[in-house]
């Protein structure tokens, strides 16, 4: 069996998602769980993009150790050194260069002949290869290039030494029959091919990815690009969950695997859309809510009488286990460790204290504390940021023929205990407006969202929000079982996270 090489580009391609916003923590975060999952490789930023972005690879290339770290760059000796500064420390390192190829591109873009854009790149690859021993480059909108002069750099790239080149539909133009003939005119007509792995990089805008991906698979490419849940540019990246379950369901047909674990998909995929915010469709192949629901009676039927009549691969496959154990405000510290082994989380007896406590005051409010309920709340344990800024409590009037208003109690750095009370045109703008006079911070609400973490009355309603100051933008997100708390918190964390990036800057 092939095995195919998985590239995770959710920290670049799938952060550059309209309103995703990860700070370095989140992103550290996050390269552990794509660790665990198995990926091989990862695109953790785009250095020269701002020092935020060069900080925050560093910290990722210190961060993991058996996955090889990658940078992305221009074709410029610029962005090269800024991929060397952040990628110092890392255990495999890797540089990613890429530039235009099409007519398109070459032409409005760039403004560059075909000459001139092959010798860019490889003067580009020439000056990487000094530093780097693994050089990955891509043809950008390589889907819309002459065939002959994608043969032609792909050539040039072989003998400038790169060890892999990608071949990107960037604008998720191509189909499956198209984009496989590229690889295999590729491998037929370009000298020492072999030597090279080929990559495919694919973008969602016509739902072609994940096949396109396949295709490319079926016609020699040794390597996958993607991110954890699709997220990406426009309408997102080929989903790695997809073809990686797609390889697994469907073996005898690909005759190709990956190394991920593919029980640590669900938790990924949780984790990414909770530090992004990006909420994960219910229909969403494999990691959607309803992926494993069957509804109509005829397929209840005959789940039950045969699981394999419509369920093609498990739930447990993906990492999702029925739950054995059900807690509310009785359970004990034992039965309380006994789900969070169930879970798969390990913590340290200081973490689980902090837990437990956070469980109890949970326990207080809902009758039952579920699965999802205690995955949000270990999940939101997982990254402190320091809080400048508090919130106490908040106290809310609303009535629908009464202006409403809210009045809150902020608790500063040095334990200064700040009391405002504003009015708003709803009750989260009433609160929002008292938030701002307590912090006295200029901010501007990008984006605000809601959604609920388990089922019925008492669930879990989670809030995410985006915040900007000037050209900065840090978000922000609040767990509670009521909505008006949750959107304060959320609001106050995205003020703390806007004032540590801006002191980092
Ligand atoms: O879609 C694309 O072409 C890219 C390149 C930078 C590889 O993301
Ligand atoms: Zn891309």
């Amino acid at each position: 069996m092939r095995k195919i090489y998985v590239f995770d580009t959710t920290l670049r391609d799938g952060e550059q998602s309209p309103g995703v916003n990860l700070n370095t923590r989140e992103k550290v975060e996050i390269a552990y769980q794509l660790e665990k999952l198995g990926i091989d490789r990862m695109e953790a930023g785009f250095p020269a993009a701002s020092p935020g972005d060069l900080a925050a690879v560093n910290a990722v290339a210190k961060a993991v150790k058996d996955v090889t770290v990658i940078g992305l760059s221009r074709s410029r000796e610029t962005d090269i050194e800024a991929v060397r500064q952040a990628l110092q420390g890392a255990q495999d390192p890797c540089i990613h260069i890429f530039l235009a190829t099409s007519p398109i591109h070459r032409k409005h873009k760039l403004r560059m002949d075909k000459k001139q854009v092959l010798e860019t790149a490889q003067s580009s690859i020439r000056y990487a290869k000094k530093y780097f021993s693994k050089v990955e480059f891509s043809l950008e909108d390589a889907g819309r290039t002459e065939l002959d002069f994608v043969a032609e750099m792909v050539g040039m790239a072989i003998r400038e030494g790169a060890s892999v080149v990608n071949i990107p539909d960037t604008v998720g133009y191509l189909n499956p029959a198209e984009y496989g003939a590229i690889f295999k005119y590729v491998k037929e007509n370009v000298p020492d091919v072999e030597k090279i792995q080929l990559s495919a990089h694919c973008h969602n805008d016509l739902g072609m990815a994940t096949a396109n991906t396949l295709a490319a698979i079926q016609n020699g490419a040794d390597q996958i690009e993607g991110t954890i849940n699709g997220i990406g540019e426009r309408a997102g990246n080929t989903a790695i969950e997809e073809v990686a379950m797609a390889l697994a369901t469907r073996q005898e047909f690909f005759n190709a695997t990956t190394s991920l674990k593919l029980s640590e998909i669900a938790r990924t995929s949780r984790l990414v859309s909770k530090l992004t915010g990006m909420v994960v469709p219910g229909n969403k192949a494999i990691v959607g809510a309803n992926a494993f629901a069957h509804e109509s009676g005829i397929h209840q039927d005959g789940m039950l009488k045969e699981k394999t009549t419509y369920e093609i691969m498990t739930p447990e496959s993906i990492g999702l286990k029925e739950s054995k154990l059900v807690l509310g405000k009785h359970s004990g510290r034992h039965a309380f460790r006994e789900k969070l082994d169930e879970l798969g989380y390990k913590l340290e007896d200081q973490q689980l204290n902090n837990a437990f406590a956070k469980f109890k005051e949970l326990a207080d409010k809902k009758k039952e504390v579920s699965d999802d309920d205690l995955l949000a709340l270990l999940e939101e344990r997982l990254i402190d940021t320091p809080e400048v800024f508090k919130l106490e409590t908040i106290y809310v009037t609303y009535g629908n023929e009464s202006v409403p208003t809210a009045k809150v109690h902020i608790l500063k750095e040095e334990n200064q205990v700040i009391i405002e009370e504003a009015e708003g045109n709803g009750s989260v703008d009433a609160i929002y407006n008292a938030i701002d006079k307590a912090t006295q911070e200029e901010v501007r609400l990008e984006d605000y969202s809601i959604k609920s973490v388990s089922q019925g009355k008492d669930a879990l309603g989670e809030v995410h929000v985006v915040l900007a100051q000037n050209d900065i933008a840090a978000q922000g997100r609040g767990l509670s079982t009521d909505i008006l708390e949750a959107s304060a918190r959320a609001y106050v964390d995205a003020v703390n996270k806007l004032i540590e990036k801006r002191n980092t800057l």
